[in-house]
């Protein structure tokens, strides 16, 4: 018989097709997520799940699929999967790195610029019909972005991409990592970069742009007392995780004038809630968790969950397993 795989939304239909000619693939047709309950009942009898983001793959969800032996995240980041308990039940566990990692930087540079430059402003200053002055010598006004410094904080493969793109501004950057890799260094020899603490990269950049994996360690990694390291009028920028972020104290900095701006992709919590104060700040660039969302890279995206699903119910190893040892 064949086996059966659960999609919990719909994804491109590449991967789909790829799956279907396969296995007895069914998908999550609402735009709403399904419930925990509700992939725990449609996925009952699965071997395969590809899950989103946004999907909470606890203990209790991975208990109550007893037939499943692989879990495809169609994302990079798979902080919403406790990978531990899946291991220990020796499920697989995949996600789709690298293949959005061009696709995440462009959408960071266009927050930086977005940002520095005030552009979502601009635009409702004009829509608003707010624009009655010809050519105002002080509207406006933003931050240069070349000759600036700025400073990444995760060197990973988004880092990097957002690190290349920043040698065309002529920027001087800064970055910080647990660990230095041969390919940053590298990179160290042919552009202004170099690596920091987080404290000295937080003192010394005028934007200040996130890419770290959302763990144990890098919750709240920017706080009120990070934030008030950064330089008066500095720009934060997240594409990473909403929670690697203090919310509260972000407001606030932004608020008060600490912090010039945001741009931000990620959220603690995705949809927004409408009382979001966020909502009310006008130095803010604010867009609904669209990084990799490129009609190319989003197929490619569908592609990579196809074929670590195929690998792992063929007894393969998938290409871009996140638990080697499991396998
Ligand atoms: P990656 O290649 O694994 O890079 C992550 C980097 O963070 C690594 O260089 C890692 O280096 C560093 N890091 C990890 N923990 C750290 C810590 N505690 N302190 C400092 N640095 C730390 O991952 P990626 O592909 O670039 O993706 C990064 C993240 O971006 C994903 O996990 C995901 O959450 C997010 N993302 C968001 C979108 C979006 O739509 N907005 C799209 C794609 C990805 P060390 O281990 O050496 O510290
Ligand atoms: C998106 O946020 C991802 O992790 O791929
Ligand atoms: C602006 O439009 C200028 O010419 O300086």
């Amino acid at each position: 018989m064949a086996h059966k795989v659960f999609v919990t939304r719909k994804i491109p239909q590449e991967g789909i097709d790829m799956l279907t000619s396969k296995f007895d693939v069914s998908i999550w047709q609402s735009e709403y997520p399904p419930t925990k309950n509700e992939i725990i009942e449609m996925a009952a009898d699965c071997q395969g799940l590809i899950t989103l983001l946004s999907d909470p793959v606890d203990s209790e969800l991975i208990a109550k699929l007893p037939n499943l032996r692989v879990i495809a995240q169609y994302a990079v980041g798979y902080d919403n999967i406790d990978v531990k308990e899946a291991s220990k039940r020796g499920i697989l566990i995949t996600n789709t790195p690298g293949v959005l990692t061009e696709t995440t930087a462009d959408l960071t540079w266009a927050l930086i610029l977005a940002t520095a430059r005030r552009i979502a402003e601009a635009d409702r200053y004009v829509r608003n019909g707010k624009w009655h002055v010809a050519w105002g010598p002080q509207l406006l006004l933003g931050i240069d972005i070349h000759g600036a410094t700025l400073g990444i904080v995760g060197m990973g493969r988004i880092g990097q991409a957002v690190a290349r793109r920043a040698r065309g501004f002529d920027m001087r950057v800064l970055y910080h990592s647990r660990s230095r890799n041969d390919d940053v260094a590298a990179m160290e020899n042919q552009m202004n970069l170099k690596p920091a603490k987080l404290e000295t990269l937080l003192r010394e950049s005028d934007i200040v742009s996130l890419h770290v994996p959302l763990t144990s360690e890098t919750y709240h990694l920017i706080g009120k007392k990070e934030i008030e390291m950064m330089k008066q009028g500095a720009i934060l920028i997240n594409t990473s995780r909403g929670q690697v972020v203090n919310q509260e104290a972000l407001v606030e900095a932004l608020s008060t004038g600490k912090l010039g701006g945001a741009g931000i992709d990620v959220f603690r919590e995705e949809p927004i809630k409408e009382d979001d104060p966020l909502l009310d700040l006008e130095n803010v660039v604010l867009v609904p968790h669209i990084g990799s969302a490129s009609r190319k890279t989003r197929t490619t995206m569908s592609v990579m969950c196809a074929r670590n699903v195929i690998a792992a119910l063929n007894n393969e190893k998938p290409p871009n397993i996140v638990n080697p040892e499991v396998f």
